[in-house]
């Protein structure tokens, strides 16, 4: 049976992020650029920085226990797992293996890993929208995970657009928050040298201006693809009233929006009036964690969330994703009856208001450590943080051991 009137998308999330944080401005002054460049230039503010017990398996255990917790969900109803990352802990055993012992959730259950550079999350939210229209979930949920530790090396132009993360999606065929719309996607694809991490390397390798570019000319030929299926089933593909899209750091979503305004046929003047409107209340957590690659759009979607919910029930929301490489999709959502309250029940935010400012120094020391980490033997872990969250220990006979 296929499940094809269903509305599917998204019914919950919950985000996680590492408890210590850089100011910008204190980067920008110890590697001797004006702190306008990184706070207005590229209009990041704040980046999170992962200790090595937070690695990627961690944080996405902690969101997703958290979006059980705040959402009242059952894990014994999850049948299928994805998790997005680009920063995996093994070259074959997924983070969805460990998430799956983690969690303590069904055996009868699928769960793998998705990797394309920031694009990971949503081809497994794409993917769990496909199982739930085929009629495969038979009434089960899929949980999407998103989890990344953005790392590039110090002193580089790269550094300041760091930053770490989980986003948990809870994908359901009665969404409580966003009913996305299956088959009315618009892909874009192309083999480029944008940003890539070759197996032997723990920071990502970069050509900065060409990747911004790479970006753009995605968006353009994904929106493109979008705004055409949009027609040929009926929907108009102005009936969108917020944008978020995939954030790097916070500037390249203003040069995304103008873009994307040029496309539609509006001047910069009238994408930088609509823009503050559309697209700044998705910037609030970003500029909180910076880039937390592939769960960057749903943390902006979460900050949307956040902040206008109520106001936005039955409202569309525009999404885009990019991944460099590359492939990004343009798609879109509807806020639905009864967000508002749930968001508020969901408290998203949360995590960021419990956080450490880090000094430099602290913050260097923690990426020296971060270098040795997959090899530290798991007893002599002494700084694994707060006891409540999950934590990577070490390793034991090259197995990684977790305090659950
Ligand atoms: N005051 C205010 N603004 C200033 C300034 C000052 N004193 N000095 C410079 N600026 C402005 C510049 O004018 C520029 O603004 P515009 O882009 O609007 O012209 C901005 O600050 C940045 O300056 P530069 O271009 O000189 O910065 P840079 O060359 O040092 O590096 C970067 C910028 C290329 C984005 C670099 O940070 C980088 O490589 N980041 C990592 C790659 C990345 O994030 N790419 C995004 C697309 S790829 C993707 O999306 C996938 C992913 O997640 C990685």
């Amino acid at each position: 049976m296929k499940d094809q009137d269903l509305s599917i998308g998204i019914d919950a999330l919950a985000i996680a992020v590492p408890e210590g944080f850089v100011e910008l401005a204190d980067l920008a002054v110890a590697r001797g650029v004006p702190p306008a460049k990184y706070v207005e230039g590229l209009g990041v503010r704040r980046m999170a920085v992962a200790k090595p017990h937070e690695d990627p398996v961690a944080l996405a255990a902690d969101a997703s226990r958290r979006l059980f917790r705040t959402a009242d969900v059952d894990p014994s109803s999850i049948g299928l797992v994805v998790v997005g990352t680009e920063t995996a802990v093994d070259h074959s055993k997924p983070v969805a293996a460990y998430l799956h012992g983690l969690l303590g959730l069904p055996s009868r259950c699928r769960v793998y890993e998705a990797k394309h550079a920031c694009f990971g999350g949503t081809a497994g939210l794409l993917t769990a929208m496909d199982w739930i229209a085929s009629g495969s979930a038979r009434g089960r949920s899929a949980l999407v995970v998103c989890t990344d530790i953005a790392r590039y090396a110090l002193g580089s132009a790269g550094e300041p657009t760091q930053g770490a993360g989980a986003v948990a999606l809870l994908v359901t065929s009665s969404p409580r928050l966003l009913a996305l719309e299956p088959g009315v996607t618009g892909s874009y694809a192309r083999d480029v040298a944008d940003f890539w991490r070759p197996l032997y390397k723990k920071d990502a390798v970069v050509d900065g201006h060409l990747s911004v570019q790479c970006y753009l000319d995605a968006l353009a030929g994904a929106y493109d693809a979008w705004e055409e299926t949009s027609r040929e089933v009926g929907q108009d593909p102005d009936d969108v009233v917020r944008r978020c899209y995939h954030v790097p750091y916070g500037k390249l979503a203003r040069k995304a929006h103008r873009h994307l305004a040029a496309l539609r046929g509006f001047a910069d003047a009238e994408a930088d009036a609509s823009f503050d409107i559309e697209v700044a209340p998705s910037l609030r957590f970003p500029s909180e964690v910076g880039n937390v690659y592939t769960g960057s759009l749903y943390l902006a979607l979460a900050s949307l969330l956040d902040a206008e919910a109520e106001q936005l029930e039955g409202g569309r929301v525009g999404l885009f994703s990019y991944g460099s490489g590359c492939c990004a999709e343009y798609f879109a959502g509807r806020v639905q009856p009864g967000a508002g309250p749930f968001t508020e029940k969901l408290a998203l935010g949360a995590p960021l208001a419990a956080r450490k400012r880090l000094e430099l120094p602290e913050y260097e020391a923690i990426r020296r450590g971060d270098v040795e980490a997959d090899q530290r033997p798991a007893a002599a872990t002494d700084d694994a943080g707060a006891l409540e969250r999950v934590a990577f220990l070490g390793v034991d006979s090259d197995r990684r051991v977790y305090r659950a």
